[in-house]
């Protein structure tokens, strides 16, 4: 029987979101992406190598000849510990960050080895809910149908829901479908992770994610959804030629499975924290008054359903690391 991710392993996680995020955020709006991933990237694997776990990169930067930090197969952690898969974006929302829009967070998601699903970097459909309408959702119906259902465990009726969707053409015949259907629509530019997981909290605005979006992620927002009891079902969506032959070579021999929340994050052995860059539904976003520095996180661990909000306050002046040259 495999031993359970050490609890106390939760605030470490938040220290390595943290950390990206600290190194990140003073990024804000230089218009330079690659910039803003590659602080959040080095500060997380930094921080990473600190934690008392034998981890496997199994969701990161991409492939081991496109990333130098943080690609998929790197070992990471002291190497003493749990074995765990580990899931993560380093920085959700680059573009978001280098325009200074909202909805930016570095991001990670563990569990127990071989529970994560080895999701390549390619986009993904995705219909998300929280608990109140887990089990009510079936992405292979109509849209229509789901929000029905939806709409009746959140005891609404369907004009009431907000849905949010990625603003992009191949959402469109969605989007009509949902304007049909007569609920409101979110339509965001980017950052489709924090509304995947801010469904699943009453007191959000935002009641279903639906539509296309990176699969990544998507594998994150299953490992939040399975701390807090919510639900994603999703299924892959290649584009672009050469993607069903790396699909296969990851060991996935039907890219087009429904994948439901066994298939993205096997069992409740997860720990998921985000902190928040720029702010969004979710978290907010880092604050800086001189020598300070505020940050805002979420740690949530599925074996008790435990959700912890973090607020914490940074010293720079005795964190030099983290000062962010621009
Ligand atoms: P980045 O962090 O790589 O900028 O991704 C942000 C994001 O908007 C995700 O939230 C979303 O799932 C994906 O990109 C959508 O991809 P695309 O911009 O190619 O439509």
């Amino acid at each position: 029987m495999p031993k359970e991710i050490i609890r106390e392993l939760a605030l470490e996680f938040v220290r390595v979101t943290e950390a990206g995020a600290l190194s990140c955020a003073r990024l804000m709006g230089t218009g330079n992406k690659e910039a803003c991933d590659q602080a959040a990237v080095k500060a997380m694997r930094l921080a990473l190598d600190t934690v008392d776990i034998d981890g496997t990169v199994v969701i990161g930067e991409g492939e081991m000849d496109h990333a130098p930090m943080l690609y998929i197969g790197e070992k990471v952690g002291t190497g003493q510990g749990p074995r765990v898969d580990v899931a993560v974006d380093p920085l959700e929302g680059t573009t978001v960050l280098s325009k200074g829009l909202p909805r930016s967070m570095t991001v990670i998601a563990v569990a127990e080895e071989g529970c994560l699903f080895h999701a390549p970097d390619m986009y993904m459909d995705k219909l998300a809910v929280g608990p109140k309408a887990r089990g009510a959702i079936d992405i292979d119906l109509p849209i229509e149908a789901n929000l029905n259902k939806i709409a009746h465990c959140l005891d609404k009726n369907v004009s009431d829901l907000v849905v949010v969707i990625l603003d992009r053409p191949r959402n469109q015949d969605l989007i009509d479908s949902v304007r049909r259907a007569g609920a409101r629509i979110q339509l965001i530019p980017d950052g489709d992770l924090s509304p995947a997981i801010a469904v699943a909290f009453e007191d959000s605005e935002v009641d279903v994610l639906a539509g296309i979006g990176g699969a990544p992620e998507g594998v994150l927002a299953a490992a939040a959804l399975r701390c807090v009891d919510g639900e994603m079902q999703a299924r892959l969506w290649p584009s672009r030629p050469g993607e069903v032959e790396r699909a296969q070579a990851m060991g996935i021999s039907d890219v087009n499975k429904k994948l439901t929340m066994d298939d993205l994050v096997k069992g409740d052995d997860v720990i998921f924290s985000a902190t928040g860059v720029t702010s969004g539904e979710l978290l907010d976003g880092v604050r800086y008054m001189g020598t300070i520095a505020r940050t805002h996180s979420i740690v949530m661990r599925g074996t008790t359903g435990t959700i912890r909000i973090v607020r914490a306050s940074h010293r720079l002046d005795k964190k030099p690391f983290y000062v962010n040259k621009r």
